[in-house]
């Protein structure tokens, strides 16, 4: 590893057995100021800024009591809950282990197993008022694989939420490539007085990701 110029950059050089692509990605996470920054403030990812920043300009934290948080690892966004928020009761559920977070109940569960949303719902001892998600399916390489597979996931963690939430309620999700697909939009719609897409600053710019706002859930309607 070496500095370059006035010794702002680290540039990585690629090592025996590493892939370029993996150096690419440590020399992006080493010069990030976001990463720089969760360092510094104790976040355990850069993804807390981006729950932070849609937060800034939705107002989606204040005041809520009960949270959801889908696709929780490493938990960066269930500590900006716990910050903010203190009081509130948090579940989150993910594939992978998540070290503890102080009142935070953690299930290492895939959320598309019939039983999890049971065990969400048991863990949090009412309904929620806000069900956040930053799930994403593990990338094939495949854009339209890639897309679909998270899609599947939105719309499980949207009927989830309209099955859950508390009226008012506030749903946050992660989407694929400029928003949720119109029939997603359209279910949104039908279930929150307002639906907003956002590109947070700290999403890269290079990724597909957005995200999805849903605000004033109307509670459970009648078919
Ligand atoms: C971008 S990360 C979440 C980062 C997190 N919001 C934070 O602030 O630290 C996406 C997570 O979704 C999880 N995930 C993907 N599919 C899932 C599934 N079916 N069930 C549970 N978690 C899932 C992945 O394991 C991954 O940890």
């Amino acid at each position: 590893m070496s500095r370059d110029g006035g010794g702002l950059r680290t540039r990585v050089k690629t090592a025996r057995g590493r892939t370029a692509q993996s150096t690419r990605w440590l020399e992006r996470q080493l010069n990030d100021p976001y990463v720089r920054r969760a360092k510094a403030e104790g976040y355990r990812s850069r993804a807390a800024y981006k729950l932070l920043e849609l937060d800034e300009r939705f107002g989606i934290i204040q005041g809520k009591r009960r949270v959801v948080d889908l696709g929780i690892a490493p938990g960066g966004w269930s500590q900006v809950i716990r910050r903010r928020v203190p009081k509130a009761a948090v579940v989150g559920i993910d594939l992978l282990p998540v070290d503890p977070i102080d009142g935070v109940t953690i299930f290492q569960m895939d959320f598309m197993d019939d039983a999890a949303p049971g065990v969400l719902m048991e863990a949090l001892g009412g309904a929620p008022d806000l069900v956040m998600s930053d799930m994403a399916a593990n990338t094939v390489g495949h854009p339209q694989t890639d897309a679909l597979r998270t899609m599947a996931l939105v719309e499980t963690a949207l009927a989830f939420a309209v099955d859950v939430l508390e009226k008012g309620g506030t749903f946050v999700a992660k989407v694929f490539a400029g928003g949720a697909d119109a029939q997603l939009v359209a279910e949104m719609k039908r279930n929150f007085q307002t639906v907003k897409h956002a590109k947070p600053p700290s999403s890269r710019k290079g990724s597909v990701e957005w995200f999805v706002v849903a605000q004033g859930f109307k509670g459970r309607q009648a078919d």
